[in-house]
């Protein structure tokens, strides 16, 4: 928990705003103490077992599951926006190929509202397409650099395809097979919203400036980008592949947890158990891996979690558990996407709560809260008497 205290202002300091409320939500519900996660009411389980991703968009946008004309509606409005304007893919082509991934989609997504001929109307009321325009051209700007850094030319998106097969197509050059393009559906399903995380509180506080969408998912994507964010997932890949075999974790983890360093993939803000989405991810990471006949990866996983788990709770009296970056790298790693490429497909899926939330904080109805986020600080600098400092010209100092 963050430190609380009163700043003698009758003011509560809250660091890290933890245990903070500062909005109401219908997007979606963390449990931290039961390990749950539910999007408008369901349950990530069964949404992830039985349900695809087109359909959590509707319900994250739109507040239900569609019907199956609605799903129908829905899916030829997605294909409508499956496209990438020609002068973004031309800039994209001017990038180095060594420019962090999720820099190129930061610096990407504000040159798509130039061509949204939607924008500048920031203040439309409603901004439900411009959403879902987004939600789509994620993926495409992500797969485009993937294949422009390799020298290769940027596939044109198939209208046949579901979300998570075209995102896969037209990055790996390759129609997925049925299972493969199922592993992808249930990885952007499980990603799509997160209560009020740092990406999203992000793109609510931006939302509550009245800036528009794009301005929202860039800043997002920043927050995302951060080690202790979304950029976890790669990370703990490089951790197990550095580990290379089980016989090392415990040397290893013993030195990272000795310097004060964070074993990534471990411990969560909110769950106090395992992140229900590791509980899913986790059983599909074991079964790709012996699949593939390379189980070395996952037993390295385990051993690292198992570690981790009971020497947190030796050294500080409380466990820590998976979180969901820790099997999502293995599951990525398995279906042959790049480690870099992990943060920006966690984006891929996370833009849906973004754009979920953007339009709850402006446009909400009931729970819509026309206040921009001020919080303040405590300003613990300089201090020179109630006139302040006294000035001192240049030559003098
Ligand atoms: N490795 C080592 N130590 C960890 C840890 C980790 N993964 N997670 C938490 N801790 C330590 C903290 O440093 C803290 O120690 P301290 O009391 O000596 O300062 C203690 O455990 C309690 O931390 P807690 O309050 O539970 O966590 P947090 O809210 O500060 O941090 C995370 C939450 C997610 C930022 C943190 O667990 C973390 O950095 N995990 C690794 C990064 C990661 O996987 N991020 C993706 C999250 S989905």
């Amino acid at each position: 928990m963050g430190e609380q205290k009163k700043t003698g202002q009758s003011d509560t300091k809250n660091i890290g705003l933890r245990g903070v409320v500062v909005a109401d939500t219908t997007i979606s519900k963390v449990d931290g103490e039961k390990g749950t996660l539910i999007y408008r009411g369901y349950d990530i389980a069964p949404l992830a077992r039985d349900g695809c991703f087109e359909e959590v968009i509707n319900l994250l946008l739109a507040g239900n599951l569609p019907s199956a004309a609605e799903l129908a509606t829905l899916k030829k409005e997605l294909n409508k926006y499956r496209t990438l304007p020609e002068p973004v893919i031309a800039t994209m082509k001017t990038m180095p190929p060594r420019m962090q991934v999720m820099d190129v989609l930061q610096s990407m997504v504000p040159l798509l509202a130039m061509y949204d001929p939607e924008l500048p109307e920031a203040a439309s009321p409603d901004c439900y397409s411009q959403a879902l325009a987004l939600i789509c051209r994620l993926p495409l700007l992500v797969s485009a650099w993937e294949r422009l850094r390799h020298g290769l030319n940027v596939l044109a998106p198939r209208s046949d395809l579901d979300h998570a097969a075209n995102f896969l197509y037209t990055m790996q050059g390759e129609v997925p097979d049925d299972k493969k393009g199922r592993i992808m559906d249930i990885i952007l399903i499980l990603h799509a919203d997160h209560g009020f995380n740092a990406s999203t509180f992000t793109s609510r506080q931006i939302a509550s400036t009245r800036a528009h969408i794009h301005a929202a998912i860039a800043g997002a994507l920043g927050s995302l980008s951060g080690p202790l964010h979304g950029g976890a997932n790669y990370r703990v890949y490089k951790m197990l592949k550095e580990i290379g075999s089980a016989g090392r974790v415990q040397e290893y983890i013993t030195g990272l947890l000795d310097n004060h360093e964070r074993v990534m993939g471990m411990g969560h803000a909110v769950y106090q158990v395992t992140d229900p989405r590791a509980e899913i991810l986790g059983p599909m990471a074991a079964e790709l891996a012996r699949q593939a006949g390379h189980p070395e990866l996952y037993q390295i996983a385990e051993e690292v979690r198992e570690f981790t788990t009971a020497e947190m709770k030796r050294r500080k009296g409380r466990a820590i558990y998976a979180n969901v970056d820790f099997y999502s790298a293995i599951v990525n790693s398995m279906i042959g996407i790049p480690s870099d490429l992990f943060t920006p497909i966690f984006a891929v899926s996370r833009i849906v709560g973004w754009c979920a939330h953007y339009l709850e904080e402006r446009f909400g109805g009931a729970n819509a809260k026309p206040v921009i986020y001020r919080p303040r600080a405590e300003y613990t600098g300089r201090y020179c008497g109630l006139e302040g400092c006294r000035w001192v010209p240049l030559e003098e100092r």
